[in-house]
C-alpha cells in the first residue's frame, strides 16, 4: 500500500493511502510511536510520555524512500517507517496471526470431521504444529493420535506450545477413579458438560487429556461449543443472554489445601460484543448471592442455558481410545463424560493445561518462520 498524499496540521499528520483513503495520525501518537522512543535492542518503549508537550506541534512532513520525515516545533525530527504507519492506522487493529476466527459448530461436527493430527508430525514439523494449532483455535477442539503409552507423551506435545498452567490439581493431573477424590472427575460418575475451574480468576485456557486406557464399560466423552450455545441463546432469548453475560455469579472450589473463589458471569463478551468465554460448571457454582428480586429471572436464564447443554443438537460424542489426546479451549468448549464401571476395566486420562496467552504467542512465533 502506498501513500498518495500527505497533509500537515499542527495537531496531526493526514496521510492518504492508495487503498484505504485518508488516515489521521495525531501528533502525540506520532511522538509516542517514533522509532527513537524505543530501546534499540529490547524494542520496549523508553520514552517518558510526560516529557512531551501536551500538544506537540507538527511543522512539516516529507516522504523519503520507505519513511516519512516529520519535523516538530520542539526541534524533534522523526523518521517514521511507512510500514509502521500502514500497519498501525488509528481505529483499525493490526493483523495478528493469533486472531483466528472461531468456526462455530453444533452436532454438524462429527468424530470423522474433527481436526485430527498425528503426534509425531506435530512434534517434528513446525508446519504441522502450526496447522494443528490453527485448527484447534478455529474449532476449539481437536484430536492428536498415535501417542506413546507413557504418561508424559501428551505433556510433551502441550510443551511444544508453551508453559503448562499449574493449578491446585498440580502441574499435570491423573483422571482415574480414586479412593479419596477431591473432584468428581476422579470418581466414576457422569460428568455433565462443563468447563474446568471457572472458580479461578482466569480459568485455564487449552486443556489436554491424553487417554492411556479406556477399557471400562461407559466413559464416553461429549463436547459442545459454548460459543454456539451462547449465540443461539442470544438469538432466541436475548433477556436470558443479557442476564448470563451481565450478572457475575460465585464459583468456588475448596478442599483441605485450597479455597479458590471468584465471581464471574457465565458468558463473557469481548470489546466488540462477541462471546469470548464461557464459564459453566454446575458442580462448583457456589451459592447464588444476587439480590432476591433478580433471582427468579436469573434462575430462568441459567436453566435455559443448562437445558441447551443437554440438547444433543449441540453435542459431539465419542469414546477416546488409548493413544489419543483430546485438546480443547476450556474457556469455549464444554466437556463431559458418561459414567463408567471401574469393575469392568481400567480408565486413565492424563491431563494438563496451557493458557491462551502461551498458545497465541506460539502461533505468532510460528507465523514468523512458517508459511
Ligand atoms: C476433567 C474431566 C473428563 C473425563 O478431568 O476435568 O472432565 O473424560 N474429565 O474423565
Ligand atoms: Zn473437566
Amino acid at each position: 500500500m502506498k501513500i498518495s498524499a500527505l497533509e500537515v496540521r499542527p495537531d496531526a499528520l493526514l496521510a492518504t493511502w492508495s487503498r484505504t483513503g485518508r488516515v489521521i495520525y495525531p501528533a502525540l501518537w506520532l511522538r509516542d510511536n517514533c522509532p527513537s522512543a524505543f530501546h534499540p535492542q529490547t524494542e520496549e518503549r523508553v520514552l517518558d510520555l510526560l516529557s512531551l508537550d501536551d500538544e506537540p506541534v507538527l511543522l512539516d512532513a516529507e516522504r523519503a524512500d520507505e519513511e516519512v520525515i516529520l519535523r516538530f516545533a520542539d526541534g524533534h525530527v522523526s523518521r517514521m517507517p511507512m510500514a509502521l504507519l500502514a500497519e498501525h492506522r488509528p481505529g483499525s487493529t493490526p493483523r495478528d496471526p493469533a486472531a483466528i476466527a472461531p468456526q462455530i459448530w453444533r452436532a454438524d461436527l462429527t468424530p470423522a470431521s474433527l481436526p485430527r493430527y498425528a503426534a509425531n508430525r506435530v512434534l517434528e514439523s513446525d508446519c504441522a504444529l502450526r496447522a494443528w494449532m490453527q485448527d484447534t483455535a478455529a474449532v476449539g477442539l481437536s484430536i492428536v493420535d498415535g501417542l506413546d503409552n507413557r504418561v508424559d507423551a501428551g505433556i510433551e506435545i502441550a510443551c511444544k506450545i508453551g508453559f503448562l498452567r499449574e493449578t491446585n490439581f498440580g502441574m499435570t493431573f491423573e483422571v482415574v477413579s480414586k479412593p479419596d477424590p477431591n473432584n468428581l472427575a476422579y470418581t466414576a460418575v457422569t460428568l455433565p458438560l462443563h468447563t474446568d475451574l471457572p472458580n479461578q480468576e482466569v480459568p485455564p485456557g487449552f486443556q489436554f487429556l491424553h487417554c492411556l486406557a479406556n477399557e471400562a464399560e461407559g466413559g464416553g466423552s461429549l463436547f459442545a461449543d459454548g460459543y454456539a450455545l451462547a449465540e443461539d441463546l442470544r438469538a432466541k432469548d436475548p433477556e436470558a443472554f443479557r442476564l448470563l453475560s451481565e450478572i457475575a455469579i460465585p464459583f468456588r472450589f475448596h478442599d483441605s489445601d485450597a479455597d479458590i473463589r471468584t465471581h464471574a458471569p457465565v458468558i463473557t463478551l469481548d470489546r466488540a460484543g462477541k462471546v469470548s468465554e464461557i464459564r459453566w460448571n454446575a458442580h462448583i457454582a457456589a451459592t447464588f448471592d444476587m439480590p432476591a428480586d433478580i433471582m427468579p429471572a436469573y434462575y430462568r436464564a441459567y436453566r435455559a442455558f443448562m437445558a441447551m447443554t443437554r440438547d444433543p443438537a449441540y453435542q459431539i460424542t465419542f469414546k477416546l481410545k488409548a493413544g489419543e489426546m483430546i485438546v480443547f479451549d476450556n474457556r469455549r468448549v464444554l466437556h463431559g463424560r458418561e459414567a463408567f464401571d471401574p469393575s469392568t476395566g481400567f480408565r486413565h486420562l492424563h491431563g494438563c493445561y496451557v493458557d491462551r496467552g502461551e498458545f497465541n504467542s506460539r502461533l505468532r512465533l510460528l507465523a514468523r518462520k512458517t508459511h
